[in-house]
């Protein structure tokens, strides 16, 4: 009995892995895909000078994907990801909006919590769903 009431303490959420942590230098970037509350998202991991951060590939002007270049979401001078629609600016730590269209303006990219074990990235899908409409 003991034993199953360890198990049933240990109960993990669904983790998924992306890639290993090695495989994503500095300023690079990766898209993959997340099931989240029964839908698919496409969601995109950054590596921001070894600091690992995800968020779901939809802007919050208009819900279109941000991809400057496909897969590509760092400005030049990785300062901000940036929206290839109409240039919408995110700090890639918190993907909070701080330049481009009014309604994306303060709002924040949905963020994918991340899990890192073993030289291994983790994705952990949110319970509930990112919002979709603008
Ligand atoms: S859709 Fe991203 S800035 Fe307009």
């Amino acid at each position: 009995m003991a034993g199953a009431s360890n198990k049933a303490g240990r109960r993990r959420r669904a983790r998924f892995r992306i890639c290993a942590s090695a495989e994503l230098g500095a300023g690079e970037s990766r898209k993959f895909l997340l099931t989240i509350a029964g839908i698919e998202e496409e969601c995109f991991l950054i590596n921001l000078d070894g600091e690992f951060h995800a968020f779901v590939n939809r802007c919050r002007h208009v819900p279109l994907p941000l991809d400057w270049v496909d897969n590509q979401f760092f400005t030049a001078d990785r300062r901000y990801l940036m929206c290839q629609t109409h240039g919408a600016l995110y700090l890639p730590a918190s993907g909070l909006c701080v330049s481009g269209p009014g309604e994306a303006c303060g709002k924040k990219l949905f963020r994918i919590p991340l899990e890192i074990a073993d030289g291994q990235i983790y994705a952990q899908p949110p319970a509930s769903a990112p919002e979709r409409g603008i």
